[in-house]
């Protein structure tokens, strides 16, 4: 979703390239339209936007002074359509003061209504009502633009990470936060602002948290936190530990064929990041004893977070014995089943940001349960916001369709699990290592994956997966993959429930992937097989060494039963990319979708 860069420096800075590049960085979050505000330390200032890429920003951003100050913005649509009139950074009626905005502002029709009433806005965005109401006050009511930024906060309903400009005192940045993310960079003589780091990871390294409700005031030299109230805050600044190298493609075509391929390895690093020297498991006693001490998970997560969450139920309650249920955290939020007596609350979330998991969050805290996040980014809201944070240590995941995330929630979900149990209940170490193994094995067979797509999937317009069971929960996974990257209309089912409807939908050709690994229900999704097969579907069957029978098409190497869906969704992976290399689509972004989901 949207994504926010402000720099402000010396004259010499190349301030334009700072902003620009760090808008590249944060393309991955998904967006549909850019611009850029920059000014000299005199005034002389020049604002930038176009619909579409980046690219597009670049060849018209001609500034013949030398910034020292600027803010820049990727926007993902949501109040009106992608345009250049939409497109942020938005500006006052005199064009004294310039805004962008990551979020959404609830009220901002009744604040329009209310305090400007006669102004004519030229977009159709709830951003250019806020940067209207700061000029307001400052114009009509004296006041100071920090103060009018403050008074405009206060009267604000919903999310936002803003950055704010006023063009007569070109020596200051200001921002603030609430429910959406944002970061202060501290550099040497320069500071920035950033949704996330990884923007202007090459300026600097040293950050510092903003939290909701904080208003910034930065300068080149110095950064000043407040509340609204006027209390000034003091926080200590972290080192980012983001690695240059884990945000260049390399040699890849794809971000995503990349992150495929590191799978293996992300597994291998959480075994070492959660063992200790003596090669025992080493995680947080008090959480472990508060999830001891529970009688029911609540797994809450969205999209993909939560089909690992499904996989995860299946570990807790195999490994741990915990009954365990899990939740769409968007539904979740506003209508929660009746609870167990003693809950414990786990979000699954890769960018820890998402607002639909957020917003479920602030419902378990009113409650006051225990909560643990499993995230990606360390610092993220959701993390901060919860009592006990596992991180999935799998590097920065670019493309828009989640993959080495996704199997590392389930590598680290199973350590917790298994550690639950008074002693481990599974050889885990040893275990995870095999299906790093199994994933090489996928991983070298890409070829053969890549000859099945073209010849089953390059015309269809829809398809079908089916598993039981674990198997199930991975077809899921796989059927979203498939369809948000190559636009072709995926469903999973349950194998048993073919029969029960869905059946009718299968015709001559129509694409049907079964997934099969669970020993248990084999024969009966070979029979489910054989029944869309007399049919006219286009079977493929993917299944492991110990059930393999002649006619499966793919077959993975045996693993744990609980573990095979680090190794089957990595078939669903390359399925989907094949699929859209195929399209000739862009696979690491797909149209409409955003990285970070920030707005509920
Ligand atoms: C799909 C995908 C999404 C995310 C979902 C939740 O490939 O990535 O479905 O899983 O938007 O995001 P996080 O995990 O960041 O909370």
């Amino acid at each position: 979703m949207c994504g926010i860069v402000g720099f402000i420096g010396q004259a010499n800075c190349n301030v334009q390239e700072v902003l620009i590049k760090g808008l590249e960085k944060l393309e991955y979050r998904g967006y549909d339209s850019a611009g850029i505000f920059i000014s000299d330390q005199k005034g002389n200032a020049q604002l930038f936007k176009t619909q579409g890429p980046i690219a597009k920003l670049k060849e018209i951003v001609n500034f013949d002074s030398e910034a020292s100050v600027g803010i820049g913005h990727t926007r993902w649509a949501t109040h009106g359509a992608a345009s250049t009139e939409n497109a942020h950074p938005h500006q006052s009626n005199t064009r004294r003061f310039t805004l962008i905005h990551n979020g959404v502002i609830e009220n901002y029709q009744e604040l329009k209504v209310k305090y400007l009433p006669d102004i004519r806005l030229k977009s159709q965005t709830d951003t250019e009502v806020i940067v209207a109401l700061i000029e307001k006050f400052v114009l009509e009511d004296n006041m100071q633009t920090k103060d009018a930024f403050k008074k405009t906060l206060s009267l604000i309903h919903g999310s936002y990470a803003f950055a704010l400009m006023d063009i007569e005192n070109p020596q200051v940045l200001y921002a603030a936060k609430s429910k959406s993310p944002l970061l202060i960079g501290i550099g040497d003589d320069f500071n920035v602002i950033a949704s996330d780091a990884m923007a202007t990871i090459e300026a600097t390294n040293e950050y510092l948290e903003i939290e909701d409700g904080e208003i910034i005031t930065l300068t080149r030299e110095s950064v000043m936190l407040e509340r609204l109230d006027g209390s000034i805050v003091k926080r200590d600044s972290y080192q980012a530990e983001i690695d240059h190298n884990d945000l260049d493609k390399g040699t890849y075509p794809y971000y995503m064929i990349k992150e495929i391929d590191e799978q293996p390895a992300v597994i291998r690093r959480n075994i070492q990041a959660y063992q200790n020297e003596a090669g025992e498991w080493d995680l947080d006693l008090p959480m472990l004893e508060a999830i001891r001490k529970s009688d029911r998970l609540y797994i809450l997560a969205c999209g993909t977070s939560y089909h690992a969450g499904l996989i995860g139920k299946v570990l807790f309650e195999e490994l741990a014995g915990i009954a365990t249920e899990v939740h769409l955290a968007s539904e979740f939020a506003y209508h929660p089943p009746l609870l167990s007596e003693k809950p414990f609350f786990i979000f699954i979330s890769q960018s820890g940001e998402t607002a639909d998991s957020r917003q479920a969050l602030v419902k378990v805290k009113q409650l006051a349960y225990p909560t643990l996040t499993i995230t990606n980014v360390k610092g993220s809201t959701l993390s901060r916001e919860s009592d006990y944070t596992l991180l999935l240590n799998a590097g920065p995941e670019i493309a828009v369709a989640s993959t080495k995330a996704y199997t590392a929630q389930i590598t680290i979900l199973a350590i917790l699990a298994n550690r639950i149990a008074d002693n481990d209940k599974i050889d885990l170490g040893h275990e995870l290592s095999i299906s790093a193994h199994a994933i090489e094995s996928v991983l070298s067979q890409k070829e053969k994956l890549q000859t099945w797509v073209q010849s089953s999937l390059k015309k269809s317009r829809n398809a079908f997966y089916i598993g039981r069971y674990v198997d199930y929960y991975v077809a899921l996974e796989a059927a979203l993959k498939l369809k948000e990257i190559s636009y072709i209309q995926t469903e999973a089912f349950a194998s048993g429930e073919l029969k029960h409807g869905t059946i009718a939908l299968i015709e001559e050709g129509t694409p049907v992937i079964a997934i099969m690994t669970d020993e248990s229900t084999a024969a009966n999704t070979r029979g489910n097989i054989e029944e869309v097969k007399a049919r006219g579907a286009l079977n493929m069957v993917i299944s492991m060494k110990k059930l393999f029978k002649e006619q499966d098409d793919f077959v993975i190497e045996d693993v744990h039963a609980l573990l095979t869906p680090l190794v089957t969704a990595v078939v669903g992976q390359l399925i989907a990319y094949f699929a859209t290399l195929d399209r000739e689509l862009d696979v690491d972004k797909p149209r409409n979708l955003a990285k970070s989901v920030t707005v509920e």
